[in-house]
């Protein structure tokens, strides 16, 4: 049992399992995000919702041991538990865990080369501000990948139907916060998103 936070709530998990090995999406999810960039080599990366740690795992392992990968998520026990993987699998020299909410940031304005959510948009209390300052913290022309459940996956996922915006309403809201769309796919369980952060003329 632990604990991760869904919309500002504590809210109780009964196994820290990861979205790449939920339900045989996998390797859909990983080739999705790895396509997104051209070269994810020695980038700065930002994870926001840690969860399982298994994302910002797979984008350590996309940077490679020049880039750097920083993973945020506000619920401590989540953290905790991440630091203990993170160490077994010897990649704490590249993954920087931090308490914080992603409404919130303690991090520098335009610092990372791209920023990921996997499955985590659904948790978030503001997705306006979420975005805001995704925009805030990436540099000119990155990019914010992000893929999400449907209201279809409720069917599997322990949330309603309700929690999971659309593609349409992420695309809007995205493009409210300075982030265009640049690429999208939408499938029957999960969307993909790649927006840009546009650089000012
Ligand atoms: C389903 S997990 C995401 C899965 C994760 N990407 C992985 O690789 O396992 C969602 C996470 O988002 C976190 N979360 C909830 N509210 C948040 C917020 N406001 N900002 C950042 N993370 C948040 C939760 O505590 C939870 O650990």
């Amino acid at each position: 049992m632990f604990y991760l936070i869904h919309k500002g709530k504590h809210m109780i998990g009964v196994t820290p399992h990861s979205p790449f090995d939920m339900h045989g999406f996998g390797e859909f999810f990983a080739e999705k995000i790895k396509g997104a960039m051209k070269d994810w080599s020695e980038l700065q990366v930002l994870d926001v919702g840690t969860g399982s740690a298994a994302n910002a795992i797979y984008l350590a392992g996309l940077v490679g041991a020049k880039g750097k990968v920083y993973s945020v998520d506000p619920s401590r026990e989540i953290l905790q538990n991440a630091t203990r993987i993170i160490k077994e699998k010897g990649l704490s020299k590249r993954i920087k865990l931090v308490e914080a909410k992603a409404e919130s940031l303690p991090l520098e304005n335009s610092s990372f080369d791209a920023i990921v959510t996997l499955m985590s948009l659904h948790h978030l209390e503001n997705l306006d501000k979420a975005f805001q300052e995704f925009s805030r913290v990436l540099k000119a022309n990155g990019m914010y990948v992000l893929v999400e459940w449907t209201a279809k996956a409720s069917a599997f996922i322990h949330h309603l139907a309700a929690d999971f915006l659309s593609l349409e309403q992420v695309r809007m809201m995205l493009e409210h916060t300075g982030l265009e769309v640049v690429e999208s796919e939408q499938s029957d369980y999960s969307f993909f998103v790649k927006a840009q952060k546009k650089e000012r003329k």
